[in-house]
């Protein structure tokens, strides 16, 4: 695991923008392996930025996102398809059927799951894989547990992870109970991982995640046996860790 100490929020977007940015230009028929929530915002932000000026070029880019929420529309404004189309998708020149997020409307459990993975399996591997992490250790969706999951599954949510949601919905009960998450394995199989963390809410999580066991209790110390990973945060989010 490399770790890239930065001062702050803007810094972490920043560098991380450069490390999916470079792959952009490296390979452009890449597979990007993308995640919603609230640390990758200043990475996407930076993406567009680099794409209005010209230096990256998305037209021929795949991107498979690590979840959904079960039971939400792509229209809501609470779906990670719609957070990856205001902030990623609708800003780029990216073919929007190159762009896939688990159907958060397919009731089928099971149905929606092999879904997803015909999906992963017919464009992976990922060629680079954003992620950000739970307050409790999360990746994706991939919840702490007693094991690891290798492909797309229906998690029940956490209460802490629906309390830590709870601030993008008008009230906690309308946050949903239940996700489509890409499992550990598929996570796993992506060529290079680039973690992002930012503030002292994330320091626990980000300490157990590098130096912590190997552990389904904490998802994303499974990260430790990745080949490639490499983890921009900033310095409330390293807190924890030695210098
Ligand atoms: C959500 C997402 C994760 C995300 C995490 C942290 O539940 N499923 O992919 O990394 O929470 O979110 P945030 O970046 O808003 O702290």
């Amino acid at each position: 695991m490399r770790i890239i100490r930065t001062a702050n929020f803007g810094e972490m977007s920043e560098r991380a923008a450069v490390l999916i940015g470079a792959q952009v230009v490296i390979k452009p028929t890449s597979v990007l392996g993308l995640a919603t929530g609230s640390s990758p915002v200043g990475v996407y932000e930076n993406l567009v930025k680099w794409y209005q000026k010209g230096i990256l070029d998305f037209s021929q880019i795949t991107t498979l996102n690590l979840d959904e929420y079960k039971g939400l529309a792509p229209e809501h404004d609470q779906s990670y398809r719609y957070f990856m189309n205001t902030h990623l998708f609708n800003l780029v020149n990216i073919n929007k059927d190159r762009t896939f997020v688990p159907d958060g409307l397919q009731a089928n459990t099971s149905h929606a799951c092999s879904l997803y993975n015909a999906t992963v399996h017919k464009y992976g591997p990922v060629d680079v894989q954003l992620l950000g992490i739970g307050v409790n250790g999360h990746i994706g969706f991939n919840e702490p547990s007693d094991h690891f999951e290798k492909d797309t599954f229906c998690v029940p949510l956490s209460e802490s992870t629906i309390l830590a949601n709870s601030r993008f919905f008008d009230r906690e009960e309308d946050v949903p109970k239940e996700a489509y998450t890409m499992g550990i394995g598929t996570i796993m199989s992506a060529k290079r991982v680039v973690l992002i963390a930012s503030g002292t809410v994330k320091a626990a999580a980000l300490k157990a995640a590098v130096k912590g066991p190997i552990t389904p209790q904490c998802p994303a110390s499974i990260l430790q046996l990745h080949p490639d990973c490499t983890v921009v945060a900033d310095e409330d989010a390293l807190a924890l860790l030695d210098q």
